[in-house]
């Protein structure tokens, strides 16, 4: 037998797994994703699924406790399938319901409105052509009058054409009495015409933006003659079955067999999972998808591809392209016309890409004389300081804190999280704020910043971030590990158990935001500047959105500069792809931000280490650093 099945339940999905395959790829191609954390390495313990029928057997040394494996529990990871199986998946090993950031751009919506595109070109468009018809007098060859009808009506030089389309140009142009439609798609530097049809009778045509995220994929569907958002989806990248952050993708491409092309498949059938949907619903073809843009890291983009990311993790650092070339749909199996280009977004280096040039587009601050600091915080803090002079960017490892890993309580910003916390009464009472108001189930990132915060002022840790001794509040305790701090009691929350934060925890919290903090501070002294020169930070991406500014300077995690100087720009990377599809101009100005950024290696010498060991502190050593923190205001 060369295939195994696999029965998930409660779905009642059946799927067929090659022999050797694990019960976490079966979930995967099932639909069903299944948390990752350790990237499919028996160490985090997430991926939990309960035997209901059938035989197993284990890959590698990863286990349960003995009376969980009495009752069924196994890990997914780790568990390949003897013939026919049925597991249950619950709930709790599941990436479900995460708020994938669209922005609430909804049908109907200019895509590119905000952003001052004025004359929309998109990647891929349509002419339409009223040629003379040739005489004796005027014998021009049929591709000829086309080109120069191109020019003399749009200004439209440059072009090129497949044999296959000349080929039938001929027919074409007489049988629709010389009026067609000429498609044009941007490639390099010139336009490329895929197909020339009768001019009535066209149907629209469409293009694809995709933010192409770590965690999270978002695919908006836009009308390319109206310019019109169509539809919006998102939905988690499967891509995370083989583990949370980059570098765990990264091990996974390298040295899993088949890795690449199982990390390649994985991100695929999440877009064309998100683009079956958008297509359905509104009855439409997916020949009429003509043309795709993507911003992704630089790690995304490589695995989105198919290239090998072997490098990006190791010193020093060197991916294997920052300017993509458009490659065909057909080529990465994408579910669209299989002719349409798809695009990626340039990006700057191993870990500052096109989603990062995308977003300071977004932002504009390239075009302009006030210095901009463009953060965009996740597992890696990623940020671009500059204006219209100059671009410098870094990226620091924040660690997967603020994403809701490595954390006992933490938890992605999924409803029943605890989004917003107060410590009141000396550390007596706890309020909190849940995602859609259910009752909590642990702390997301925007939590942890506010709950670091609370603490502080609260009285309840110092400044090193340590539990204050002899506090008489019942909330602080001996736990398994230490001190710790209850957040919520167990008769409070979603599964009767509390929620706490130990010392590790918050000690875990206080690296991720030095890191950022050590970033920024890095960023400014390459250029002799000091905090209260940014005149204006934009914040990038779902974590950022739900970041209290406030917050985050008390911590000492952001500068403390005025908040009117804070702006929120949302999922910048899915708007510069929709802006990137509807404008050639637009595509170029990425590009030329890719080219002028200039990328500030943090490894290199002992300046970002210095700032991040200063940083551990709340709010940092150097307490000037953040006046407000001291006025109380
Ligand atoms: S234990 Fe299975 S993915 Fe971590």
């Amino acid at each position: 037998m060369s295939e195994n099945k696999v029965l998930f339940l409660p779905d009642d999905v059946k799927v067929k797994i090659p022999v050797g395959q694990t019960i976490l790829q079966a979930a995967s191609k099932a639909g069903i994703v299944l948390r990752g954390a350790c990237g499919g390495g028996g160490a985090c313990g997430r991926c939990r699924v309960q035997l209901k029928k059938g035989r197993l057997s284990f890959a590698g040394t990863g286990k349960l406790p003995p009376e969980e494996s009495e009752k069924g529990w196994i890990l997914a990871c780790q568990a390949v399938p003897k013939g026919e199986v049925t597991v249950f998946a619950p709930e709790s090993s599941r990436l479900s319901e995460h708020r994938v950031l669209l922005e609430g751009r909804q049908a109907g919506v200019l895509a590119a409105t905000a952003e001052g595109v004025a004359e929309p070109a998109p990647l891929f468009r349509r002419q339409v052509v009223k040629l003379v018809a040739p005489t004796l007098a005027d014998n021009t060859d049929d591709y000829g009058r086309l080109v120069w009808a191109l020019e003399h009506e749009y200004g439209i030089r440059n072009v090129r054409i497949s044999r296959q389309v000349l080929a039938e140009l001929p027919g074409t142009l007489r049988e629709s009495d010389w009026h067609v439609a000429v498609e044009l798609a941007v490639v390099d530097d010139c336009l490329e015409i895929q197909g020339v049809r009768p001019a009535a009778g066209q149907v629209s045509v469409f293009g694809l933006a995709v933010d192409i995220g770590t965690t999270t994929v978002a695919v908006e569907l836009v009308d390319l003659d109206t310019g019109e958002v169509a539809g919006t989806a998102g939905a988690y990248n499967r891509q995370a079955a083989y583990g949370d952050d980059v570098i765990a993708r990264i091990i996974n491409a390298v040295e899993m067999p088949g890795g690449r092309v199982k990390l390649q498949e994985a991100v695929r059938e999440t877009i064309n999972g998100l683009v079956t949907e958008l297509l359905e619903t509104r009855s439409l073809d997916r020949t009429q998808v003509r043309a795709v843009v993507c911003a992704g890291n630089t790690t995304m983009v490589h695995l989105f591809l198919g290239l090998d990311p072997t490098y990006i993790r190791l010193e020093p650092y060197v991916p294997s392209v920052n300017m993509p070339p458009p490659v065909k749909a057909a080529e990465l199996g994408l579910e669209v016309n299989p002719e349409a280009w798809v695009y990626c977004l340039p990006g700057v280096a191993s870990y500052v890409g096109g989603d990062i040039t995308g977003g300071v587009r977004v932002t504009g601050m390239a075009g302009e004389k006030a210095l901009t600091l463009f953060l965009d915080i996740g597992t890696n803090g990623e940020m671009v300081l500059g204006n219209r002079e100059w671009l410098m960017a870094c990226a620091c490892s924040a660690g997967p804190a603020f994403e809701g890993s490595g954390i006992a309580c933490g938890m992605r910003a999924i409803p029943g999280a605890i989004e917003a916390i107060r410590v009141v009464d000396g550390g007596f009472e706890v309020l909190y704020n849940t995602i859609d108001n259910r009752k909590p189930t642990g702390i997301c990132g925007s939590g942890f910043i506010d709950l670091l915060s609370s603490l502080f002022e609260a009285g309840v840790i110092d400044r090193s971030g340590r539990f204050v001794p002899g506090l008489e509040t019942p909330r602080v305790r001996g736990g398994e590990e230490g001190r710790e701090f209850v957040v919520a009691w167990a008769g409070e929350t979603g599964h009767g158990a509390d929620i706490t934060v130990t010392q590790a925890d918050l000690q875990n919290l206080l690296r991720a935001k030095a890191a950022v903090f050590a970033g920024v501070r890095t960023l400014l002294a390459s250029l002799g500047l000091e905090i209260g020169a940014v005149e204006r930070v934009f914040i990038a991406g779902g974590f950022g959105r739900f970041i209290n500014a406030r917050d985050a300077i008390t911590i000492g995690m952001l500068p403390d500069v005025p908040l009117q100087r804070y702006k929120y720009v949302g999922n910048s990377a899915l708007k510069a792809a929709g802006l990137g599809l509807l404008s050639q101009k637009v595509w170029e100005e990425i590009k030329e931000i890719a080219r002028r950024i200039t990328n500030v290696e943090l490894s290199v010498g002992n300046k970002f280490m210095e700032e991040f060991v200063s940083a551990l502190f709340l709010p940092h050593t150097d307490i000037k650093l953040f006046p407000s923190t001291q006025k109380g205001t």
